[in-house]
């Protein structure tokens, strides 16, 4: 059984990590908890049945109670190079929520506390783990699909002003790491870049906060190229009025000479049309280990979940590496830099 500790309490944790995990509790157990919020710690200590000694509002005094397998990480993006350097410190395995850390600066830190500890480091790319990302994921590596020249992607938001208010919410704010391009198209960037079966090398492409009035961006369009010359695009924004009935918000879209697949609402449908076609064909998503379609936007944690103790049960590596988090956090600062310098930026020199 893997003893797991938890930090951070609250969205994600309630919504999809604690009934995933809850999905494997043959192999895992939530062992302790931490957060600075009294509220989401009982929260989560009721919905996982922790023992009161093991809730802590301090994680440092979670971490020297000791008995940890791996901890899961899932604060605000400007805690999580401190809480990881000090998991790596303390030996166990970390699961981290995305993205790794504010800055290259940071990832490094990390990565030198994860060596030197020889700890496993994992990200949560959890939408590569729905079964409708999957199931296009397959197709795509079959030979007849072509080879891959062209990908796009977009995840347009309208959110309220509630959602946003940077006196209640952390995203909204550049120094906890808020902006929409490290929050939600972060997912978009390693999503593509699967699809599309090639590395991005090179990042142009504009950041903007026109749509809101926040201190961190709102807006994003981005080109890449791919290590094979491949190219795609990434539309991203908070801000953007709603769309209409007949398209998503949310698309990955990769096509070749012949082909095209896309996969709508991260993995929720999956669609092909060839070049002949009158239309696009939808695929028939099997459902995930019993759990139903209400319950699929947990989907992408519960496989990544899944696949993450099964690996550490049977001493595999784990599914997303360390490595691939600095890559994905490497693109975002390539896009930052592309935007200010309006250049191409190549992301293997960061
Ligand atoms: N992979 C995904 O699909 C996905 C989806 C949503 C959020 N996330 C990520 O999960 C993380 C958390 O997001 P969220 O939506 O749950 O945010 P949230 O604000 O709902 O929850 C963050 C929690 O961290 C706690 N916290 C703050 N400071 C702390 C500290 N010093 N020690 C311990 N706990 C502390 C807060 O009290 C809160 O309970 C972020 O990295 C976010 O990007 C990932």
């Amino acid at each position: 059984m893997i003893i797991l500790g938890a930090i951070g309490c609250g969205g994600i944790s309630q919504r999809a990590h604690m009934p995933s995990i809850e999905h494997l509790r043959d192999r895992v157990a939530v062992d302790a908890i931490a957060d600075v919020s009294g509220e989401n710690l009982a929260a989560v200590g009721a919905q996982m049945d922790v023992r009161p000694e093991r809730r802590f509002a301090d994680y440092r005094d979670m971490l020297g109670s000791g008995g940890l397998d791996a901890v899961l990480i899932a604060t605000p993006h400007h805690l999580h190079a401190e809480q990881a350097i000090a998991c790596a410190e303390a030996g166990v395995t970390i699961v981290a929520e995305k993205p790794m850390a504010m800055s290259l600066d940071e990832a490094d830190r990390i990565v030198e506390a994860v060596e030197s500890a020889s700890v496993d480091y994992t990200v949560s790319h959890n939408f590569l783990f729905a079964p409708g990302t999957q199931m296009a994921l397959d197709r795509l590596d079959q030979a007849d699909f072509g080879e891959r020249v062209y990908g796009r992607t977009k995840s347009l938001f309208c959110k309220s002003h509630e959602q946003l208010d940077p006196e209640t919410v952390w995203r909204s704010r550049a120094s906890a790491g808020g902006g929409c391009i490290s929050d939600t198209a972060y997912h978009e960037i390693y999503t593509l870049e699967r699809m599309m079966g090639s590395p991005i090398r090179y990042v142009e492409g504009r950041l903007r906060s026109n749509l809101l009035s926040l201190d961190v961006d709102d807006l994003a369009a981005l080109l890449f190229e791919h290590e094979n010359g491949a190219v795609s695009t990434l539309s991203t924004s908070w801000g953007t009025t709603t769309v209409g009935p007949d398209e998503t918000n949310n698309l990955a879209e990769v096509h070749s000479q012949d082909r095209a697949i896309r996969i709508d609402r991260r993995g929720r449908r999956v669609f092909e049309r060839g070049r002949e076609d009158d239309g696009w064909t939808e695929y028939e998503i099997p459902s995930y280990d019993g759990l139903s379609n209400e319950e699929i936007s947990r989907v992408g944690h519960a496989g990544y979940f899944a696949q993450v103790f099964q690996a550490m049960d049977e001493g595999h590596p784990l599914p997303t590496t360390v490595d691939d988090a600095r890559h994905n956090l490497a693109i975002i600062e390539g896009a930052r830099r592309a935007s200010e310098t309006r250049s191409a930026i190549d992301v293997t020199k960061l």
